[in-house]
Order: C-alpha cells, then structure tokens, then sequence
C-alpha cells in the first residue's frame, strides 16, 4: 500500500502480520538509491524494529497509522545504535506513551539508557519477548555487521528473521517481496562501496563464522532486510543457505 506519493513510502504485510513500511532514497540523495525499511508485527502489544531516522519519522509514522492506532505501539526495538535504526526513537516515545525501547543489554548501557526518553527493556542473549500471541527471540550478534551491541530479532512462527544490515541491497526500486538470490546483489553492492574507497560495513571478527551459523540453524522462511528487498524462501533451507553463502563470502 502506497502511503506517500511524494517519498514514495509504502507499507506490505510481507508474513503474517508482520508489515514492512519502506522508503526509497532516489539516486538524487543517495548515489544508486538506497531505501530504508521497518518492520511492524502486529499482535495484543506491536512490536516495531527500527524506526528509521528523525528526518523520515512523519513518513513512519503515518504508514503505522494506515495499519493501527500510533498509541498502541508497545516495543520500540533496534538492532544497533544508528540513525536509520533508532534516530526517531524518542518522537515515537512521545506519540506512543505505553511504548519502550528495546535493545541488547550492550545496548542498553552504553547507549539507549541514557539517550531515550523512557528506559529500555534490555534483551539478554536467546531472551523471549512476548507481545501477545506470539514471541520474538533476541539474538546477541556482536560486531555483525557492525557495532559491538548489536543483536536481531527471530520470530518462530512465521520463521521470520528480522535480520537488520544482513544482504543490505542497493537500489530503490527494488519489489517488497522476492525469492531470488540476495546474497550477490548485496555483496556486490558491499563490494562496489570497499572498491570506491569507503569503510567495509561489516565487522569481522573471530566470532562472524558461528554467528552466521546459529542464524542458519534457525531456518528462516523470511529475512526481513533493513534495505532492499525481503527474501521469502521457496524450500526450508533457502534462507539457511544464503546466510552460509554470506559466512564463505566473509570468512576465509
Ligand atoms: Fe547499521
Ligand atoms: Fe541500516
């Protein structure tokens, strides 16, 4: 559902009541395009990973508006600390008064404690929220693809992966939904940026291999990407495989 002409900001359920609001960046902006997206899981307490930076926050705001009631958002969770995970952060603290953080407990200390309006709920490793009928998973994820306090979010029922920079894709014209191949349109977008002289956005670190690892062992049906489009697997373990296609591509 388009929610704005203008930006071109939209809104798609892309597993069951798990909805993905999507602003594309035109090359004008952003060299190539980029989009930047959040996922909203709907249940008796919704749940919103990321809510993207300050400068879009009416464009969010009013893609939640067009599913449910701004007020009854409950969990504001991000996977790291960065503009486009948490930059309006405290506006939807301030829209949403039953709302409050939700973050590693990395997180949680060196940065969301201090700087949100309310305190976070602080997630251990393999932690369950529940938000109603369903429960989410956090997965401490250190260093993956970067900062120290970063973590992603597993929902078991629709195997949903909310998988946060993993198979970052550049473009901005990319469909919400596919179940062609991520893994070489984001390393070759990864590859394009190290090759132009920019910083490589991933973190390698002793434990990159056995974190892809666990992640694949969950056999996700979904991975909902922070940029680009969603993955929906066609057989159980499409989803496994391209996150040990994204271990070899990382680790030699
Ligand atoms: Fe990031
Ligand atoms: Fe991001």
């Amino acid at each position: 559902m388009l929610i704005d002409t203008h930006s071109g900001t939209r809104i798609d359920e892309i597993a069951d009541g798990i909805h993905r609001i999507s602003t594309p960046m035109p090359p004008s902006v952003f060299p190539g395009g980029f989009s930047f997206n959040q996922y909203l899981v709907l249940d008796d307490e919704p749940l919103l990973f990321h809510t993207g930076m300050r400068s879009i926050f009416p464009l969010v705001r009013e893609a939640i508006a067009a599913v449910m009631p701004l007020e009854r958002l409950r969990y504001l969770a991000l996977s790291h600390f960065e503009s486009d995970e948490c930059g309006a952060l405290n506006d939807f603290l301030q829209v949403a008064p039953h709302s409050v953080p939700v973050c590693s407990t990395t997180a949680a200390m060196v940065s969301v404690g201090d700087f949100a309006l309310r305190p976070p709920r602080a997630l251990a490793d393999g932690e369950m929220l529940r938000i109603g009928k369903r429960q989410l998973m956090w997965l401490d994820t250190p260093h993956l693809p970067h900062n120290w306090e970063t973590g992603l979010m597993w929902e078991p029922g629709s195997r949903t992966l909310l998988c946060g920079d993993l198979f970052t894709q550049g473009g901005h014209e990319l469909p919400p939904l596919t179940s062609d191949d991520l893994l070489a349109p984001s390393e070759a977008f990864r590859r394009a940026g190290v090759a132009a002289g920019e910083p490589d956005p991933y973190s390698l670190g002793p434990g990159t291999a056995t974190i892809l690892e666990r992640l694949a062992g969950l056999q996700p049906r979904t991975l909902a990407v922070m940029h680009g489009s969603v993955f929906q697997a066609r057989r159980d373990d499409d989803g496994a495989a391209m996150l040990r296609g994204l271990a070899r591509e990382l680790v030699h």
